[in-house]
């Protein structure tokens, strides 16, 4: 089909533009019929423009113009006039375009929902026509942002001396922590691929090779349960580094977080971004990644419970455990109800009940009243700094499960008392001196809380045989209102450091030397002391888009069950090539 080139986009014409002769393409948002006038909101990537035809002007393209539905692909070709109704809404808002030309480039069936902002649409619908919600505004910004975002992220660290190499796609199954995707060979029977959960081991090798700062944009795949921030393909950028230490790696950061608010928000980040150890995060906030937009801290009372007549909180701190406590100011006059549904939450999080002690003008109400003396509800009250009005809330329990539980009702009274300023700063914080490992109850044996790189503190290694739950770790997490946005650690980088840790995790050497042998051998040919982060990348541009989950900044996410509703994969594939991998006989 002959068409000629588009002289502007959509977005382009101005006043500055009247009398001009133009032509554009795009797609019709919309088609009103006057009668003697036929008015097309015409639509590119750009923008809209208001397009007219007259019946009185140029008959045979008013006449093909009633044909335009929604989506048609057309080119108009006309002049640039002054509106008289100009629309301040939009930026081409000023002028139309009487058209004497119109080319039908494609007609486009009725969509399966409104490509508009305002229109709400299912969201399984959306994602199988994901090529037409693309189009939608929202969703176009989003994309535009991604891009954005990743250019500004390309130029700092380009700016900073690190290297972009990429890295295989197919590697050896190493499992870091989620379950592997594995590809089968139809080469080596019987073999497998595995995707990367991330570049980890590549990473450290190329700071063996001497590529001292490196980075990339990377895609990584986890085979884990899905939720709101979680794909199972998603991106990192992926950062290594050698010859530094934790300081150095934050310094790099923070600039990079300067650098991406100033360029995307027009935002100064104060730097430097304020730290809290994991143990501090834990007791204050009941979380590894605490929300600081607001204050609401937890106390832990242990010190008052541990005398106290009344026996769940003496019980608690004889055994290890901690009483732990949270104001909700001015929430005393929550119903039964509600402190009951508060009760079913934090259950839910683990914990054995929740206790309650509402503050009064006429004093403290509470089912636990009559087992505590004078003495430990004033000190109760004082920590907490309550005051007539308040609730106080209080769990007693083993101290993880206790502290996750106050810290998921934290986050629900935030949510309850609307203690969000929508317009507050963002929070950003440094989580630092995690554990090295993580207790399974389950399997009853220690895993490695970031990965088996990760480097302990030097002073806790004579820890490792003894008390490896005591064990902390050179890691540390980035925390952006409430999200885990990147984290990362100083790596171990002597081969027998690296293999007491697998020691540890209970990982044989014969084990240790089949899955991760190519890593401790590299280590044997002279490793520099290194370290790096990861950042979740599609978590970055949610929050700086101001979304709610992940798939709102991925062109073609999966569904939370990782289906791709569009091209429906995963698919049943023929029985000729399973037999090809090897994975059927016959
Ligand atoms: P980690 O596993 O903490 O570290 O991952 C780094 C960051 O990636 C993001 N992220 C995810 N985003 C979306 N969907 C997922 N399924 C998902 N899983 C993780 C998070 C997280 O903070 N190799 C190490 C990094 C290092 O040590 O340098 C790593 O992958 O925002």
């Amino acid at each position: 089909m002959n068409f000629n080139r588009r002289t502007h986009t959509c977005g382009e014409l101005r006043e500055s533009n009247v009398d001009e002769r133009v032509i554009l393409n795009g797609w019709v948002q919309r088609r009103r019929d006057l009668g003697n006038l036929i008015f097309i909101d015409l639509r590119d990537r750009y923008g809209i423009t208001q397009v007219v035809f007259e019946s009185t002007n140029e008959t045979t393209s008013y006449e093909l113009a009633k044909k335009l539905r929604s989506e048609f692909v057309i080119s108009i070709e006309g002049k640039v006039r002054k509106r008289p109704d100009s629309n301040p809404n939009m930026p081409t808002g000023m002028i139309d375009v009487l058209a004497d030309q119109l080319i039908i480039l494609n007609e486009a069936q009725t969509p399966p929902f409104q490509i508009d902002d305002e229109v709400e649409a299912n969201e399984d619908l959306k994602l199988k026509y994901r090529y037409l919600d693309l189009r939608r505004n929202s969703m176009k910004q989003n994309i535009l942002l991604r891009h954005k975002m990743s250019q500004v992220t390309r130029n700092y660290f380009d700016s900073r001396d690190f290297v972009e190499i990429e890295t295989p796609v197919l590697m050896k199954s190493t499992p870091e922590g989620a379950r592997d995707f594995l590809v089968p060979s139809r080469i080596h029977a019987g073999k497998f691929y595995a995707l990367p959960q991330s570049p980890q081991t590549y990473k450290q090798l190329l700071m063996v090779s001497g590529f001292d700062r490196y980075f990339q944009i990377v895609k990584c795949f986890r085979d884990e349960d899905f939720r709101a921030d979680r794909q199972p393909e998603f991106t990192q950028i992926d950062v290594e580094m050698s010859f530094i230490d934790q300081e150095e790696i934050f310094e790099v950061v923070e600039g990079f977080m300067k650098k991406l608010f100033k360029d995307i928000n027009n935002y100064e980040l104060q730097t430097p971004i304020p730290r809290l150890t994991f143990a501090d995060a834990m007791e204050k906030y009941g979380s590894d990644k605490p929300d600081l937009r607001y204050d609401l801290e937890m106390k832990t009372v242990n010190d008052i419970a541990k005398n106290s007549g009344f026996k769940v909180f003496k019980d608690t701190v004889d055994g290890n455990g901690i009483v732990t406590a949270l104001v909700a100011k001015g929430c005393a006059e929550y119903s039964r109800n509600q402190i009951d549904q508060l009760t079913a939450h934090v259950k839910n999080l683990g914990a054995a009940g929740l206790i309650w002690m509402k503050l009064k003008s006429d004093g403290l109400n509470s089912p636990i009243i009559k087992f505590l003396s004078d003495e430990e509800k004033n000190a109760i009250v004082e920590r907490v700094n309550a005051e007539s009005g308040d609730l106080i809330f209080i769990i007693a329990g083993p101290k993880t499960k206790a502290l996750t539980a106050m810290g998921g009702l934290r986050i629900e009274i935030a949510k309850r008392e609307n203690l969000i300023n929508p317009g507050a700063t963002p929070s950003l914080l440094w989580v630092t001196d995690f554990p090295l490992f993580e207790w399974d109850d389950e399997t009853k044996r220690f895993y490695a809380m970031h990965h088996p790189f990760t480097s302990p503190m030097l002073e806790d290694v004579e820890l490792l045989d003894t008390k490896p739950g005591n064990v902390r770790a050179r890691a540390y997490d980035l925390v952006l209102n409430g999200n885990e946005v990147a984290g990362g650690s100083i790596r171990i980088h002597n081969s027998d450091l690296q293999a007491k840790m697998f020691n540890a995790l209970g990982i044989s050497a014969e084990e240790a030397n089949a899955k991760f042998g190519f890593l401790m051998n590299a280590f044997k040919f002279g490793a520099p002391p290194h370290g790096g982060i990861a950042f979740g990348f599609d978590r970055l541009v949610m929050l700086f888009a101001g979304e709610s989950s992940i798939r709102e900044v991925i062109a073609f996410p999966k569904t939370t069950s990782g289906f791709s509703l569009m091209d429906e994969s995963p698919s049943i594939v023929s029985e000729e090539q399973l037999k090809e991998l090897h994975i059927k006989n016959r």
